[in-house]
C-alpha cells in the first residue's frame, strides 16, 4: 500500500520505492509536513518540525491549544494568504467582501486506486489499474466556504508524487483565485542548491546552480509559454550532491504558461517551495458551485544525485505522460526542408529532397513554412492554411502522391496560434489577434497571436487544419508557435474576467490539440516553439516529440541536449543533422542520435562526400533506437562541469548494451585522461565493438578507458559500443 494513513495519530504516509512523503492532522486542522526523502520504515516523527521553533510575535490562532503552534512557523501543506502565514502563499482568494484572507482545515479525506483526469489539462496518467494510488484531502474555509481540494497520486515504482489542487466555491457568492500554486513543500533546512534551466531562443537550458539564501528566490515565465528563457522546472540537491551521490528533489510543472517556481527560505531555515500558474497576470471568477483545476507538479527524489533524478523523470514521462500511438512506435527517420530551403522550395525541389532521402534511407520529408497563402517569407499568412498553388502545383494532394509513391512519409508545418497582420483572415477577422482595445498591439515576427480562449477562432482552425489532414494521406505535423503574448486581452472577455485571460488561452490550445489527434489518432506531433520554447511535460503529453532548439550547430546543442536531459527524456527531444557551420559530419551524427533523429538540410547544397557519409550514418540510427530511446542515460562528463569535452552514455535496461558517446568541443593537452563508465553490470564481460576487446563491467566502471587513442581534435567525437559477451 503506497499510501496509509494512522488514524490514531493523523498521519499520512506516502511511499514510493526509494521515497517517504508524510504529514499529519495537526490539532484536527492543520496539515503539517513532517518529511520528503529517502524511504523510512516508520513515522514516529512527532517533533520532526522543531516544534520549539522561534515564534514570538507570530501571530497565532485564538483557538490553538498549543502555544508553540503558529501558521506562520510550522511547515504546511498548503500555505494560506493572511491568517498567521508569513510566507509565500501558495493559495490566495479574494473573497466577495473584498479580503484576501483564507484559512484552509482539514475536513475530511480519501484515498483510492487510480488519478483522477485534470479537467481541461494534460496530466500523467496511469497504464494499468493499480499503478497508481491517490490521496485526496479536502480542506475548508468556514467562513468564506471556499474549497481547496489536495490531490496526491503516487507512482510507486518511479519515486514520484504528482499533485495538484482543485478549488471550489461551495459559498452562495463568487470570490477570486488570486494565486494558486500546484503544491505547497516546507522542506526542513535550507542546506540546499537550487538548480533551473535559463536561456533564449537558440539556447536553451542551461544549467545554473546556486546555493539557497535567505529569503524569496525563484524562477518563472510571463511571456505566454513555458518559455526558452525559464524552463518549468527546478531541482534542489542537498549541499555536496553531485551528479550521482546524495539527496536530488526534481520539480516540473506540467503546463505551457506563464508559470512561476517559488522558494522561500525563512527565519527558521525551513524552505517553502512551489510551483504554479505565474499569479502576477492572473485571477480566476469562481462562482458558486464552480471549481478551478490547478497544473499539476511533478515532485521527484532520488537518493542517487542529479542523474538519479533525471533517468526517474525519463522513465517516468516515457511510460506515463506520452501517449498515443506513437509513444513506444518507432519514429519514422525524417528529413525537414527548413534548413535546407527556407521559404524557397516548391513541389519540384521537395520532390528532389525525397528521392535523395529515399536514396539514402530516410523514412519521411516534413515540409515546413511556407507551403500556404502568399507565405514567401516570415512577413505574412499565418492564418492563410490554404495551399499556396505557386509552390505546390496541383496541391498539396498531389505532392503527397508523389512523395508517397517514393514510399516515404509526409509531415506538414503549421502555426495555428498564430496571425499574420497581412492575412487574408486577419482582413476578415481583425478581432481574433489577442489585442487590448486602444493600445498599438506589439509585433514579434511580424506577427500577432490568435486568441485562442475563443471557439470560433478555434473552430474555424480545427475545420482548416481538417480539410487538409481528412484529405490527404499526412502522417506528422509539425506544430510551431514563434513569439511571445504581449497586450494580453481577448474581445470576447467581460472586463473583470481578462486576468483569465491567459490560462484560458492555454487552455484552448490544449482543447485544439486534443481535438486534433482525437480525429487524426495516427498524426505524429512534434511540437515546436522557434525551437525548444515550449520544452515542457505539457506540450509531451500532445506531442511525443519536441524540436529542442533551432540551433542545430553540433557543438552548442550538446550543450543545450545536457541541460535538457535533466528532466525530458532522449525519445522526446527533435534532433537534426544539419548542414550548420561548425564539426564534421560524424559529430553532428553522434550529437543528433541522443533524441529523435532526423536529417535538416538541402542535400544538393553539400558535398558529395557528406552525402556519401550520410548514407552510412543511418544504420545506427536503427540499431540503436532503441537503447538511446529507452535506455537508461548517465551524464558522464557534463558541460557544467568541464569546457573541453562531454560524454554521455545510454545503458539499456537488462545492462546488455551500452554506448559511450565523446565529443571534444576544444583540444586540451590534458588528453591522458580515462573515462570511467557508469550503471554497467559489474559482474558482466562487454565486447567494445570498435577495438575489439573484451572488458569487465568493474573494469569499465572503475579504472575506465584510455582516451589516448581516439579523436582529440576541436569538434571532433566519437561513439564507442559495448555488448555483453558471455
Ligand atoms: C521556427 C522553428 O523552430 C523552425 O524549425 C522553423 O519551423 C521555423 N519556425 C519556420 O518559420
Amino acid at each position: 500500500m503506497p499510501i496509509i494513513f494512522d488514524s490514531e495519530k493523523k498521519i499520512f504516509k506516502l511511499d514510493t520505492l526509494n521515497s517517504s512523503y508524510i504529514f499529519e492532522i495537526y490539532n484536527e486542522s492543520y496539515l503539517v509536513h513532517l518529511y520528503y526523502g529517502k524511504k523510512i520504515p516508520d513515522y514516529n516523527l512527532k517533533d520532526f518540525p522543531n516544534r520549539r521553533m522561534f515564534a514570538s510575535f507570530s501571530a497565532s490562532n485564538p483557538h490553538m491549544d498549543d502555544w508553540v503552534f503558529s501558521a506562520d512557523v510550522f511547515p504546511l501543506e498548503i500555505g494560506c494568504n493572511g491568517c498567521g502565514d508569513m510566507r509565500i502563499s501558495s493559495l490566495q482568494i479574494r473573497n466577495a467582501d473584498g479580503n484576501a484572507s483564507t484559512d484552509m482545515r482539514y475536513v475530511s479525506h480519501k484515498i483510492y486506486k487510480g488519478k483522477p483526469a485534470l479537467k481541461g489539462l494534460p496530466a500523467l496518467y496511469e497504464n494499468e489499474e493499480g499503478e497508481c494510488e491517490t490521496l485526496e484531502v479536502t480542506t475548508r474555509d468556514c467562513v468564506t466556504g471556499a474549497e481547496a481540494l489536495l490531490l496526491y497520486t503516487v507512482f510507486e515504482k518511479y519515486s514520484a508524487i504528482t499533485r495538484s489542487v482543485i478549488v471550489k466555491n461551495t459559498s452562495d457568492k463568487p470570490f477570486s483565485i488570486e494565486k494558486v500554486m500546484s503544491f505547497n513543500l516546507d522542506m526542513n533546512g535550507k542546506d540546499f542548491d537550487l538548480i533551473t534551466l535559463y536561456g533564449r531562443h537558440n539556447n536553451e537550458r542551461n544549467f545554473e546552480r546556486r546555493p539557497l539564501s535567505h529569503g524569496r528566490q525563484g524562477i518563472g515565465s510571463r511571456r505566454g509559454s513555458s518559455s526558452a528563457q525559464q524552463n518549468p522546472f527546478m531541482a534542489l540537491l542537498r549541499h555536496g550532491a553531485t551528479e550521482d551521490y546524495g539527496d536530488a528533489y526534481g520539480f516540473n510543472l506540467v503546463y505551457s504558461c506563464n508559470h512561476l517556481c517559488e522558494i522561500e527560505v525563512d527565519f527558521n531555515n525551513s524552505s517553502r517551495v512551489m510551483m504554479g500558474i505565474d499569479p502576477s497576470d492572473f485571477s480566476w471568477k469562481l462562482a458558486p458551485g464552480e471549481e478551478f483545476y490547478s497544473p499539476e507538479a511533478v515532485l521527484v527524489y532520488s537518493d542517487e544525485g542529479l542523474g538519479g533524478m533525471s533517468r526517474t523523470f525519463h522513465k517516468l514521462y516515457n511510460n506515463n505522460l506520452v501517449r498515443g500511438p506513437w509513444k513506444k512506435a518507432k519514429r519514422p527517420l525524417l528529413i525537414n526542408n527548413w534548413e535546407g530551403t527556407y521559404f524557397d522550395f516548391d513541389d519540384d525541389k521537395l520532390f528532389d529532397i525525397a528521392k535523395w532521402a529515399k536514396e539514402t534511407g530516410i523514412e519521411m520529408l516534413v515540409m515546413d513554412d511556407g507551403w500556404f497563402g502568399k507565405r514567401n517569407d516570415d512577413t505574412c499568412a499565418l492564418g492563410d492554411w490554404e495551399v499556396n498553388e505557386d509552390k505546390l502545383r496541383g496541391g498539396i494532394g498531389s505532392l503527397v502522391s508523389r512523395i508517397k509513391g517514393l514510399g516515404l512519409k509526409f509531415g506538414i508545418w503549421y502555426e495555428p496560434e498564430m496571425i499574420s497582420p497581412d492575412s487574408d483572415l486577419f482582413r476578415a477577422h481583425p478581432d481574433w489577434h489577442i489585442h487590448v482595445p486602444g493600445r498599438e498591439s506589439s509585433i514579434g515576427r511580424h506577427q500577432y497571436v490568435i486568441d485562442m480562449t475563443r471557439q470560433d477562432v478555434r473552430d474555424y482552425l480545427f475545420n482548416k487544419i481538417s480539410e487538409v489532414l481528412r484529405n490527404n494521406d499526412i502522417d506528422y505535423v509539425k506544430w510551431d508557435f514563434n513569439r511571445n503574448i504581449t497586450e494580453a486581452g481577448s474581445a470576447i472577455l467581460p472586463p473583470e474576467r481578462q486576468s483569465e485571460f491567459f490560462h484560458r488561452f492555454i487552455l484552448g490550445t490544449y482543447e485544439l490539440m486534443g481535438r486534433i489527434l482525437e480525429a487524426y489518432p495516427h498524426i505524429l506531433l512534434e511540437n515546436c516553439s522557434g525551437g525548444g520554447g515550449r520544452y515542457d511535460p505539457g506540450m509531451m503529453y500532445f506531442s511525443p516529440q519536441i524540436w529542442c532548439s533551432d540551433n542545430t550547430d553540433a557543438l552548442s546543442r550538446v550543450d543545450i541536449q545536457f541541460g535538457s536531459s535533466l528532466c525530458y527524456p532522449a525519445s522526446v527531444q527533435g534532433a537534426h543533422v544539419s548542414a550548420s557551420r561548425r564539426s564534421g559530419y560524424e559529430t553532428k551524427r553522434n550529437v543528433a542520435m541522443w533524441g529523435s533523429f532526423g536529417y535538416e538540410l538541402d542535400p544538393g547544397k553539400i558535398s558529395e562526400e557528406a552525402r556519401a557519409e550520410i548514407k552510412t550514418q543511418i544504420a545506427d540510427y536503427h540499431k540503436y533506437y532503441d537503447l538511446i530511446h529507452y535506455g537508461d542515460l548517465y551524464r558522464i562528463i557534463s558541460p557544467w562541469d568541464d569546457p573541453y569535452r562531454v560524454a554521455w552514455e545510454f545503458v539499456s535496461e537488462d545492462k546488455r548494451e551500452a554506448m559511450l558517446t565523446v565529443v571534444i568541443k576544444f583540444f586540451t593537452e590534458a588528453r591522458n585522461f580515462f573515462i570511467k563508465l557508469k550503471g554497467l553490470d559489474s559482474e558482466k564481460y562487454y565486447k567494445c565493438l570498435e577495438d575489439g576487446e573484451v572488458y569487465s563491467g568493474a573494469l569499465l566502471m572503475n579504472a575506465g578507458i584510455s582516451m589516448f587513442y581516439y579523436p582529440d581534435r576541436d569538434g571532433e567525437s566519437f561513439a564507442l559500443h559495448f555488448e555483453e559477451v558471455k
